[in-house]
């Protein structure tokens, strides 16, 4: 059985010796030595360049390197009868659910604002609001935005959700479907976007959805960069509609130098790595489908492609 790994992302050769600690009886290759492609059974990939994928005819199985597949689903040649499967971790889904705590919990204690005091030598008591007052509301209540509003519950915060399908998690209120985007949205003081990026939500949050917030509100994207239409960010910060945004994700990674993300005053960026997968935590998951593969077992973890996640 021989195992493709391309990633520009990740670091390859640790993937490819953290999967044969745990199968060395696997031919793993290090893409561009990609051997003969019809020997290749399995892709490990992460953004493959177009036509990759297709080249590969005894391909049995592509296996993402991350949560999302868009970066797979973005070649319009992707063989789509070939089973997709992505990751679902519980270190990366407990990473996310800190990334979403730290920004919430620093929106929702003004640091930014005693920050800026702290540089100008200000002692300013600033009254605090409590937690109660405050709606986090999650856009994609999968694996990660569950976590994350069960994780946000304690603190007191009001939880809602957005999803496709209705969900019961309880304390946390669930909207779904597009007809219930708006009434969830004028709820939000903190947006947190977990969605993946599919055709239906591309540039979801936008100027329309932005000026739904109530003013003051503070966005969270760790979703996709293709959520967000960036103009229309940057205009929501200017016009101080938004008190704020903590960006994770942009429609081009790495984040261009001239990104007037980089310096605003409002924003703060991190890169794309709000929750990242760990070979040592996920090559298990990935072995177990190879296996389950060569014995003829169910894929886990598997990707509806029209659904697109
Ligand atoms: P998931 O389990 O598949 O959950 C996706 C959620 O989004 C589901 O609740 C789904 O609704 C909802 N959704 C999808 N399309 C929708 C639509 N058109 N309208 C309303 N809701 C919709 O995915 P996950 O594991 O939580 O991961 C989510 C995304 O996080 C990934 O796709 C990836 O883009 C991103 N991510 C980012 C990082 C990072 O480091 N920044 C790391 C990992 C993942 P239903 O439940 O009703 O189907
Ligand atoms: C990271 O962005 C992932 O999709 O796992």
């Amino acid at each position: 059985m021989a195992l493709l790994i391309y990633s520009k992302n990740h670091p390859v050769a640790d993937w490819g010796a953290a999967i044969a600690k745990l199968a060395p009886d696997l031919d793993i290759r290090l893409y561009p030595e990609i051997g003969d492609p019809a020997d290749i059974d399995v892709a490990l990939v992460w953004k493959p360049p177009p036509g990759l994928l297709q080249s590969l005819p005894n391909l049995k199985l592509i296996q993402s390197f991350g949560a999302g597949v868009d970066g797979i689903l973005a070649d319009p040649n992707v063989p789509r009868h070939v089973p997709l499967a992505r990751v679902v971790d519980g270190r990366l889904t407990v990473g996310m659910s800190e990334y979403v705590l730290l920004h919430v919990l620093r929106y929702h204690r003004q640091m930014e604002t005693m920050l800026q005091n702290q540089r100008n030598r200000t002692w300013r008591w600033l009254p605090p609001v409590d937690a109660s007052e405050r709606i986090i509301g999650i856009m994609g209540m999968g694996t990660l935005g569950t976590d994350a509003a069960k994780k946000l519950l304690p603190f007191g915060f009001q939880v809602i959700g957005w999803s496709r399908s209705l969900k019961a998690v309880d304390g946390v209120t669930s909207f779904h479907g597009d007809e219930h985007l708006d009434g969830f949205l004028k709820l939000c003081n903190v947006l947190v976007c977990l969605l993946p990026l599919t055709p239906q939500t591309r540039g979801i949050i936008n100027r329309r959805t932005l000026s739904l917030l109530p003013r003051g509100a503070y966005l969270i994207n760790a979703g996709r960069g293709g959520h967000v239409v960036e103009a229309d960010l940057l205009h929501a910060l200017d016009s101080d509609w938004l008190s704020g945004a903590t960006l994770d994700v942009f429609n081009e990674e790495p984040l261009p130098p001239e990104s007037p993300f980089w310096t605003h005053p409002k924003v703060t960026v991190t890169p794309h790595n709000a929750a990242d997968s760990i070979p040592a935590h996920v090559a298990p998951q990935i072995v177990d489908n190879i296996r389950r593969l060569q014995k003829g077992q169910p894929i886990l973890r598997l990707v509806d492609y029209e659904r697109g996640y």
